[in-house]
């Protein structure tokens, strides 16, 4: 048995957790920023590093309590290496250092991009990982920062298929609800927000499908881009007078908009699926959280392939799924000497850990 500390700091969330061979989450605590970038409409770097400064330690000991575990139980200490935002990553990254040293443990360096990905097998209690007939595997991850689509075969051999030319699904959101004037995180406002309203009230674009008559060049086949719906928004915005602007008019712009997006991404894996012939979709990341994206995947995935949503407090950035991913580096010996650096940017991925 091995208990793994998985620990998270590219974004605005602080997260520890304890997790037992990669699959039991013995604690998932998460200290969340979202009160102190609100006011900015969107994540201040610095800040959010000076906000993982203070949470760290309380964050780690609720993780740790929670577990019913202390340091000397823990096999190793995973933490967030990249990509996210460097400030924030520095911290994060120094504290696991400091604990791995101080308590004699291995360090491990986790791609926050292949956890996300992961965190749609932690407490799944199935055998997708070591079933050769679960693959190939497409994986969907779609956040803040990413949105990408890659194939994954039994082997573990990745390969990107397409990413975002521009702004992330969840960018797009965040900025749709700052443009709107609804808050900060955009995801869960726009969602609410759209409850009630009419998907076919207004038509966003749908970039990089080909839906405009516009030809779609083979290399953007499994790319996006989001930043053309967020325009669109802006001129629909601009174009309604204040007075028209009504609650029911708000509900239909946020329905219409969450549509366009969900509309583009399923359409896109489900394009994917066909063509690379997968027996599986695994859908993670926080926009993954979004139930009308969700519910889309869970009506069109075609019989004969599986669908790996994440659960929904895995989606978004946590510890577990770092240590559940870190598991796998760990049991391969894949271990960080202690002066790793952070990465910033998403380095080209030919191979998974966990496979
Ligand atoms: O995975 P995550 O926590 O951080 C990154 O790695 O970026 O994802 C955060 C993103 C934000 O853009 C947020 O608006 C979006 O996930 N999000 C949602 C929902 N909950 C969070 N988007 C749509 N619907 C939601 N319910
Ligand atoms: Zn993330």
């Amino acid at each position: 048995m091995s208990l793994i500390l998985g620990i998270e700091s590219s974004c605005d969330e602080t997260a520890c957790a304890v997790v037992r061979d990669g699959e039991t989450v013995l604690s998932n605590a998460v200290a969340s920023q979202i009160g102190k970038h609100a006011a900015h409409g969107g994540v201040v770097p610095e800040l959010a590093a000076r906000e993982h400064l203070t949470a760290l330690y309380p964050t780690l000991k609720e993780a740790l309590d929670t577990a019913q575990v202390t340091m000397q139980d823990v096999d190793a200490v995973a933490v967030t290496q990249g990509p996210g935002l460097m400030p924030a990553l520095l911290v994060g990254l120094n504290f696991a250092k400091g604990l791995a040293l101080g308590y004699g443990k291995p360090l491990i360096g986790v791609n926050h991009f292949l956890a996300h990905i992961y965190a749609a097998f932690l407490e799944s209690g199935n055998n997708v990982l070591t079933d050769p007939a679960a693959y190939p595997l497409l994986a969907l991850v779609v956040s803040g920062g990413h949105s990408s689509l890659m194939l994954i075969d039994h082997g573990g051999n990745a390969r990107q298929l397409g990413c975002t030319i521009d702004d992330a699904a969840g960018e797009a959101l965040d900025k749709a609800a700052k443009l709107l004037g609804l808050g900060y995180p955009g995801g869960p406002i726009i969602q609410r927000t759209a409850e009630g309203g009419n998907i076919h009230a207004y038509h966003f674009p749908r970039p990089l499908t080909g839906a405009a008559g516009k030809p779609l060049a083979p290399e953007n086949r499994y790319n996006f881009s989001f930043s053309g719906i967020k325009t669109a928004l802006l001129y629909h915005v601009r174009n309604t007078s204040e007075a028209e602007r009504t609650l029911a008019w708000l509900a239909d712009t946020a329905a219409s908009y969450q549509e366009a997006v969900v509309d583009v991404l399923v359409r896109k894996a489900l394009q994917a699926a066909k063509e690379f012939q997968v027996r599986g979709i695994v859908v993670s990341g926080g926009v993954a959280c979004n139930s009308a994206l969700r519910a889309r995947f869970e009506g069109k995935v075609p019989s004969g392939v599986s669908l790996h949503l994440a659960e929904r407090k895995f989606c978004t950035d946590n510890g577990a799924m770092v240590g559940g991913c870190g598991y796998h580096y760990f049991r391969k010996g894949l271990f960080a000497k202690m002066d790793i650096d952070s990465f910033a940017r998403l380095p080209q991925i030919t191979k998974v850990p966990f496979l």
